[in-house]
């Protein structure tokens, strides 16, 4: 049966842009190089045919022509940390939103997003608790020498120094809390209340987190700002022992600042879930001291994907049927 609605009118770089249309349906692209688990697809299959809509599946793609492709006819596109850039976006003519399903949307080229009249949206806090679990594992795994056996040290009474106090800082202060470890957290655009609300000390810059933490977990985004901030003047002022875990982004760390420490400093472990550009080199040069997962795992969990591609769902039709523009990030 076909269906028809008004879109409402949208405002994108203060130009008014028209989104009047007559449809028959409107397609729904899932595009993730990396899947959700199958319960989290069947749940954003049941949002998406609810509200009269189509759903089509493009899943572990290893060419970007599959993607382009596939975008062609999709009105809306679900993606995860997928590449959305201009050259999909030219390719996608009747794109009008995509979601990333998931906090850090570097992978989205917003300004393209912009001057092609997509709206781009992520869905913050959805896949924040899997993340900061997985953060604590790295941890473990790190105090306990990468389980080789040796004796090892406790969580418990070290300084966690959490930088950036966003939905996954909160969740890993929470969990490491419950390890008896004393948290500290610098976050130079969040409130010390939210801090102290959550019994965390705030400290006001990020060579005082550096300085007093045991273990830094980073959340940052990857920003122009924050690009390979993480560098020798950093990391260099941990304490003995340090420990520096990466859920965050590949890009934040200044990698050749990072190998160069690792060789001059025995004692410094770095445990990423992003698998840094120089992967082989710190394999070969610290492999007692040195994590990598193959393949970014912080928010693959069966509730993580659940939550966040369901949230992603909502969000498009939400914003077909209502105009709603909220997580809007372009
Ligand atoms: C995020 O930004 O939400 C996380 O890095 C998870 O990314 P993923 O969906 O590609 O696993």
């Amino acid at each position: 049966m076909g269906y028809s609605y008004i879109l409402p009118v949208t405002h994108i770089k203060g130009k008014t842009i028209e989104l009047t249309t007559l449809l028959d349906t409107m397609k729904i692209l899932v595009a993730t190089e990396k899947p959700f688990a199958k319960v989290a697809v069947d749940g954003i299959r049941s949002v998406v045919e609810a509200a009269g809509f189509e759903l089509a599946l493009l899943e572990k793609y290893t060419e970007k022509k599959q993607l382009l492709d596939a975008v062609s006819d999709a009105d809306a596109l679900i993606i995860r940390s997928d590449k959305v850039d201009a050259e999909v976006l030219d390719a996608a003519r009747q794109l009008k939103i995509v979601v990333r399903a998931g906090a850090g949307y570097d992978n989205i080229d917003l300004d393209a997003a912009t001057r092609h009249n997509v709206v781009a949206m992520n869905t913050p806090g959805q896949n924040s608790n899997a993340v900061a679990e997985l953060a604590l594992g790295l941890m473990v795994y790190a105090v306990r020498n990468f389980y080789n056996g040796a004796s090892g040290t406790e969580l418990k009474g070290k300084t966690l120094g959490i930088h950036a106090f966003g939905n996954v800082g909160r969740n890993v202060a929470r969990i490491a809390q419950g390890f008896g470890m004393k948290v500290i957290a610098f976050d130079a655009y969040c409130p010390d209340s939210a801090m102290l609300d959550a019994n965390v000390e705030p400290v006001h810059s990020a060579e005082d987190l550096y300085e007093k933490a045991n273990i830094v977990s980073l959340h940052i985004p990857a920003t122009e700002e924050t690009k390979k901030s993480i560098n020798r003047h950093l990391i260099s002022l941990m304490p003995k022992g340090a420990i520096l875990v990466n859920t965050a982004r590949k890009e934040v760390i200044n990698e050749d600042d990072l190998l160069q420490l690792m060789a001059e400093r025995t004692d410094l472990k770095y445990l990423t879930d992003i698998m840094p550009a120089a992967h082989e080199q710190f394999v070969d040069k610290f492999a007692d001291r040195y994590f990598s997962t193959p393949k970014k795992m912080g928010a693959q969990t069966a509730e993580a994907n659940i939550n966040a591609g369901i949230a992603a769902a909502k969000q498009i039709v939400d914003f077909f049927k209502t105009g709603n523009t909220r997580f809007r990030v372009n």
